[in-house]
């Protein structure tokens, strides 16, 4: 579930739910834009997803009906499907509550023994209690994923809501963890592949140009929202702060200022103001980490640079980029350069500051990154590796990227 990580400034994630996006201890982080209106859409096709309110009231929530193709669990069931919530069944935990696995019958979703015939591991997601905000990302994610269902989204299968107001998601188990753990955690594991990198960005930018397809914005995209399967395919996790893209010719929607600083676009950080190109800025900063295996945010790097996006930018635009010397160094060199060229074009891309110039998910970035997984018999420019690559469209994107932004929102 999103972090409900409202706070640009200090620590990229917030336990605190209502603590104000603009209002978190770093003094440099001041936006105007704290009081966008509540806004509804209302569904305008059977094609469309149900659209939650921004802001449910207490009475908003208690009429909302998640969809029927979602498993109602009791609190009963939960728990014995993870050992009362021990130890031993921990996963993690996020701004939100802690995860933890739990085994279920996968015909009739009863709690199962671990390893029982028929038996499927889920990640069961549960929320603090006294959060109320909590609650409402609650309701925005069941209502979002129980109706949106795709290859490259995390598949909910249901929810525990009960009187004691106990609240629960069960989500299909990720047995590679988070995206974020792969690229940072510094641990025994080897570092993803270059060539995983490149199928989980193909794999997020999918999961995206599915949502935008819907009208649905993500809000929330980072690593650590980036969930890997058995075989590295990446799904889209937490849904939490989504919410309908404009309609009637619209260029966007106003809403309050959430997300996650350093991924956040700097007009919606600035304004409020919400498109579905919010998403492609943090696509591109997800671009950025895959290629540095570097944060988004990380204040060891000072105050300059701890925004990944300025570290990395003055090394990647103009004449004469130097793409080598933002690259993972625990890629050993194993990439073919022109394909790294060519992720760092269109990261500037997705990066712009004016969202106008941002491409579509759909018609730029997705098959410019699908270029990338076509080996070709090309030869690489690169004096490490052995795969090639076609030259994709996004090596010749040369557009500047105005770095002007970062200011205003931190
Ligand atoms: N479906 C899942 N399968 C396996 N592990 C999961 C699943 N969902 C979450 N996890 C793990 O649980 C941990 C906490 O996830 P959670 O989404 O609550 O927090 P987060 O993404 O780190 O932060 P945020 O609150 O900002 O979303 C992470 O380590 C994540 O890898
Ligand atoms: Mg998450």
């Amino acid at each position: 579930m999103g972090n409900l990580c409202v706070c640009m400034g200090g620590s990229a994630k917030c336990a605190s739910a209502s603590t104000p996006f603009q209002s978190k201890v770093n003094p440099r982080s001041s936006t105007s834009n704290s009081n966008s209106k509540a806004s509804r859409r209302s569904s305008s096709g059977p094609e469309k997803p149900p659209q939650p309110a921004e802001a449910p009231t207490a009475a908003g929530e208690a009429q909302a009906v998640p969809p029927a193709s979602l498993k109602s669990f009791s609190m009963a069931d939960l728990r014995a499907a993870t050992k009362n919530f021990g130890s031993t069944s921990y996963l993690g935990e996020g701004g939100f509550g802690c995860v933890y696995k739990g085994w279920i019958d996968e015909t009739t979703l009863a709690p199962a023994r671990p390893g029982a015939t028929n038996a499927m591991m889920v990640a069961i997601k549960k929320l603090k209690k006294e959060s109320f905000q909590g609650h409402r990302e609650w309701l925005t994610e069941v209502t979002y994923l129980g109706d949106l269902h795709h290859e490259n989204l995390v598949k909910l299968v249901g929810y525990c809501s009960d009187s004691d107001s106990n609240k629960l998601l069960v989500y299909e188990y990720m047995p590679r963890g988070s995206l974020e753990n792969h690229l940072f955690r510094r641990g025994s594991q080897p570092p993803l592949p270059w060539s995983t990198r490149v199928s989980v960005a193909v794999d997020v930018a999918r999961g995206l140009a599915f949502l935008h397809s819907r009208d649905v914005i993500f809000r929330d995209l980072k690593s650590s929202n980036v969930l890997l399967g058995p075989d590295h395919r990446a799904k889209l996790s937490d849904f939490g702060l989504a919410r309908a893209g404009p309609t009637g010719g619209k260029t966007h929607v106003s809403t309050r200022v959430v997300g996650t600083r350093g991924y956040a676009a700097p007009e919606y950080v600035a304004t409020g103001h919400l498109s579905a190109k919010s998403d492609v800025y943090g696509f591109g900063v997800v671009l950025l980490e895959l290629m540095t295996g570097r944060r988004a945010l990380d204040e060891a790097r000072g105050v300059a640079s701890e925004l990944l996006v300025d570290w990395a930018m003055p090394m990647l635009q103009g004449e004469r980029r130097k793409v080598i010397r933002v690259m993972d160094t625990r890629l050993g060199g194993q990439y073919p350069k022109r394909q790294a060229q060519d992720m760092a074009a269109l990261a500037l891309r997705c990066l712009q500051n004016d969202p106008k110039t941002r491409p579509s998910m759909a018609d730029d970035v997705l098959p410019s990154l699908e270029l990338l997984l076509q080996p070709t018999t090309a030869k690489s420019t690169s004096s490490s590796s052995t795969t090639t690559s076609s030259r994709s469209p996004a090596a010749s994107a040369t557009t500047p990227v105005h770095r002007g932004h970062r200011r205003q929102k931190a």
